[in-house]
């Protein structure tokens, strides 16, 4: 049923490299040993990002030069590790704010836009067949964020930079997803010759659910689905959890939560069968 898996936490800066140069693979290892026993392919998540980070670089004394290393370093040992088992990396990773500035964080306050070019070239001559993607929230709706990322990919293709992907994160609250909004930001997008993806979808609902919003949330995954469908070049939609019983929004967002397609018993809920309804009702 499933083409592909996503780590949710295992390939996170903090617990591949948690000291300097001291590397951990064992959890990516395992779910790339699934996906490849099971004939899926796998998106790598993430290499660089303002969260779950070690505290050595959070609170490293860093110079321009040093950060640069540092970078270069956990990128190249990461993505040579992988190398040829990764159909795609997220390799920056909420690089922006909502207003589409630049989120402050201890790349960017060290090595200003710079830090992105220097992720992606070390990550492209670490496996040049792997397609290097930017990954980031609320790029569903028109507005400032969508703005500042098809910027940013202009400059990066006019220096040279590798980049072939924007993933869509798409955490959605019921009834918020615009269908219309969505497909005009992931055209912006493919016109500039990159692929997109939905990388992390969910639909999460406030408490206590009813029969209306299951079906009402049916609806939303359809509507994202069937956009993707219709958008040559979006390559495909990752489900952030599949089951409620695994789900970050009840942390997060309290008050909230059954956000995904399995409910926490693992029983497919009505989202289910609006994901099937997508693919082949387009
Ligand atoms: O590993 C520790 C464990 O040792 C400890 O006992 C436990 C107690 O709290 O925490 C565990 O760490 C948690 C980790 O997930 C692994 O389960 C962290 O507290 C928790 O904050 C962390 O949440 C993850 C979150 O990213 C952190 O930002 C979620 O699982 C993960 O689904 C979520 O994923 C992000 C994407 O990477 C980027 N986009 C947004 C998305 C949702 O936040």
């Amino acid at each position: 049923m499933f083409g592909q898996l996503t780590p949710a936490n295992s390939m996170k800066w903090d617990a591949i490299e948690p000291e300097q140069n001291v590397f951990s693979f064992t959890g990516g290892d395992q779910i790339v040993a699934l996906a490849e026993a099971t004939g899926k392919i796998m998106r790598g998540h993430n290499l660089v990002w303002y969260n779950q980070l070690p505290n050595w670089v959070t609170y490293g004394s860093w110079t321009p030069e040093t950060l640069t290393s540092v970078i270069e370093t956990h990128v190249r040992t990461e993505v040579s590790h992988y190398a040829g088992r990764i159909y795609a990396w997220d390799v920056i990773n909420e690089p922006f704010n909502d207003n589409g500035t630049m989120r402050a964080n201890v790349f960017y306050s060290t090595l200003n836009t710079s830090y992105i070019g220097i992720a992606l070239r070390t990550a492209h001559a670490a496996d040049p067949k792997a397609k290097l993607y930017i990954n980031d929230y609320n790029l569903e709706y028109t507005g400032p964020k969508i703005d500042a990322m098809v910027r940013l990919v202009e400059d990066l293709l006019a220096a040279g930079v590798p980049i072939h992907g924007i993933g869509f994160e798409s955490h959605f609250i019921l009834g918020e997803v615009s269908p219309s909004q969505l497909q005009t930001n992931m055209e912006r997008i493919t016109a500039l010759g990159l692929e997109v993806a939905v990388t992390e979808l969910d639909v999460r609902i406030e408490l206590p659910v009813t029969d209306a919003d299951l079906e009402q949330q049916k609806a939303d995954y359809m509507s994202v689905v069937q956009t993707c469908s219709a958008v040559s070049g979006c390559v495909g939609v990752t489900v952030w959890d599949y089951t409620d019983k695994y789900s970050w929004i009840s942390s997060t967002f309290p008050g909230y939560g059954a956000a995904c397609p399995w409910d926490a018993n693992l029983d497919r809920k009505p989202a289910y069968d609006g994901i099937a309804m997508g693919f082949t009702e387009y």
